[in-house]
């Protein structure tokens, strides 16, 4: 039988292969040229606070308008998501971080049903920590199951369940992944799902450059710091001899592929040493390390990487811009 925790010492729960997967993912990624690093390596303690700082920023438009749209349309969401009422609803949340828009949904299913679970997954135990904490102050009586996991290198696995599942990825964060690596996610978490389950997906919309490319520049440079914070990582964690300030936070729309993408362009020729992994790197002046794509979506391009991962659309709902959308689909 589950056991439902509202209060767990996560850090004690903390993966251990996460070097590992770490060690991993720097010998391939800056080997490799172009050299690249995957994009949850943002996510230590650090980065997680750095990334909710970015949340609030005035550039930053995606989280405050995926609340709004949220804030308006949880009871229906939630009903579209959940029409056999005396079933038990469970809410899985992929990359949850501290889960501050998921109490907007945990509050409308708490209106139609007393039996709510909760369970946040995500890399980051610290993250994953204040997303306990804020929904058991707010919202009590919902059972929590906190796991702790990188979702991309480990793919999910959950426990059966005897009712519905609303499976939430939110934030965008399926924008991280190239058109394939997105189908395999949504393929993955559509494996780990019944027929009558859903899934709610968050996603950025394509919109004019300017606006994108401040979203991931903004003037007090926290977007810059977020994203230099992968190589202060490598040096806490891995041993590595990174001169942060010999590097310089780069950003630009990749109109081909509707990304934005960012990197790390190094300012001078310079040696590295990533001791934890036996890697010695050179790099020269001007070359790029890149951190993450972004992808922005179009309504076609949603309903198709759906389709094609065993979904079918529901409901689809958008701020009054057309900026970000949030989508309900059922298991096909
Ligand atoms: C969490 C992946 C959705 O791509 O907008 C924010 C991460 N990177 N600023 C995004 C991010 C730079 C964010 N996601």
């Amino acid at each position: 039988m589950a056991t439902y925790v509202q209060t767990v010492d996560l850090d004690r729960l903390a993966s251990v292969d996460e070097r590992e997967a770490l060690i991993c993912e720097v010998q391939r990624g800056l080997i490799a040229r172009p050299r690249s690093l995957s994009p949850w390596m943002f996510y230590d303690a650090e980065g997680s606070r750095l990334f909710e700082r970015i949340t609030t920023l005035p550039e930053y438009y995606p989280t405050r308008t995926e609340r709004t749209i949220l804030a308006g349309n949880a009871d229906a969401i939630v009903a579209c998501a959940h029409n056999d009422r005396s079933l038990p609803l469970r809410f899985v949340e992929l990359g949850a971080g501290t889960a501050s828009k998921t109490c907007l949904l945990l509050e409308a299913a708490l209106r139609i049903s007393d039996d709510v679970a909760y369970v946040p997954v995500d890399v980051c135990s610290s993250a994953l920590e204040l997303a306990c904490q804020n929904v058991a102050c707010a919202l009590p009586e919902v059972r929590m199951r906190p796991i702790i996991r990188n979702y991309v290198t480990d793919p999910l696995e959950l426990e059966s369940f005897d009712g519905t599942t609303l499976a939430l990825y939110l934030g965008s964060s399926i924008g991280n992944f190239a058109p394939d690596e997105a189908r395999q996610i949504l393929s993955d978490l559509r494996a780990q799902l019944q027929a009558g389950d859903a899934l709610l997906l968050g996603t950025d919309m394509v919109k004019d450059e300017p606006t994108l490319l401040a979203a991931y520049d903004d003037s007090e440079g926290v977007t810059a710091a977020f994203n230099l914070n992968v190589l202060h990582r490598l040096n806490r964690e891995l041993g590595a001899n990174f001169d942060a300030a010999c590097f310089r936070h780069r950003v630009l729309w990749n109109r081909t592929e509707a990304r934005i993408e960012m990197h790390l362009e190094s300012m001078q020729e310079q040696d590295v040493s990533i001791e934890k992994a036996n890697i010695d790197l050179h790099f020269m002046r001007h070359e790029t390390i890149h951190t993450e794509n972004s992808y922005k979506f179009t309504d076609r391009r949603i309903g198709s990487l759906l389709r094609e991962t065993g979904f079918e659309m529901r409901g689809n709902w958008k701020d009054s811009q057309g900026w970000c959308a949030v989508t309900l689909s059922t298991c096909r």
